[in-house]
């Protein structure tokens, strides 16, 4: 955010109230007033403020999907993993359940990101690493909707890092 330097030190006097300011008064003046614009923004719950820290969700129970997006995973999924994972996704042979206690047992209580790079390196079984990371998100979304999680407004983002942020849990 770029602010005049006199608005900037009108904002820099009223920083240096705060007790986190006024001990770093001897800062370069520039790094100062960046300091404190980001602490003040930081208590902010205004847009600017989320475009600085974006809070991002913290569990699947957050509506980290979309509907759209769940569609779109659960036609890959009918296409490259019910052969082997089943319709009802409750796994055939070898191929684990995607769903029920033993997918709750493999996945509760790590990062989604973990899901997400399973897919990626590892499926599907015969052709490993075929889908993009977009694709992939999908199969996510349509995973976490069939096991009941909570649609939003969002679409859960193809990034591992993103998705290292948001937790698995089962139902609180
Ligand atoms: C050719 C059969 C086959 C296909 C197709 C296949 N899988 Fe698998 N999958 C397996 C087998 C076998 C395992 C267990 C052994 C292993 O992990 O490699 C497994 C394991 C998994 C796991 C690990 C279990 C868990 O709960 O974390 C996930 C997730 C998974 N598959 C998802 C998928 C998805 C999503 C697709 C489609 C993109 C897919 N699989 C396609 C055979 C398959």
């Amino acid at each position: 955010m770029i602010v005049e330097s006199e608005r900037q030190s009108r904002r820099y006097g009223a920083a240096v109230r705060s007790a986190t300011c006024r001990h770093s008064v001897i800062g370069i003046f520039g790094a100062l007033t960046a300091v404190c614009t980001a602490l003040q923004l930081g208590a902010m719950p205004m847009a600017t403020a989320r475009a600085h820290r974006p809070p991002g969700p913290g569990s699947v129970w957050d509506s980290v999907f979309t509907l759209a997006q769940a569609g779109r995973g659960e036609i890959t999924y009918r296409a490259t993993c019910a052969s082997c994972h089943g319709d009802t996704l409750g796994g055939i042979n070898d191929a684990p359940a995607l769903t029920g206690p033993d997918f709750h047992k493999t996945h509760d209580g790590n990062a989604l990101s973990s899901l997400f790079n399973r897919i990626s390196n590892d499926m599907p079984s015969d052709n490993p690493g075929s889908l993009a990371g977009p694709q992939v998100a999908d199969v996510v979304a349509f995973l976490l909707r069939y096991n009941g999680y909570p649609a939003g407004k969002v679409e859960l983002p193809a990034a591992a890092e993103s998705l290292s942020r948001i937790k698995f849990l089962p139902k609180p």
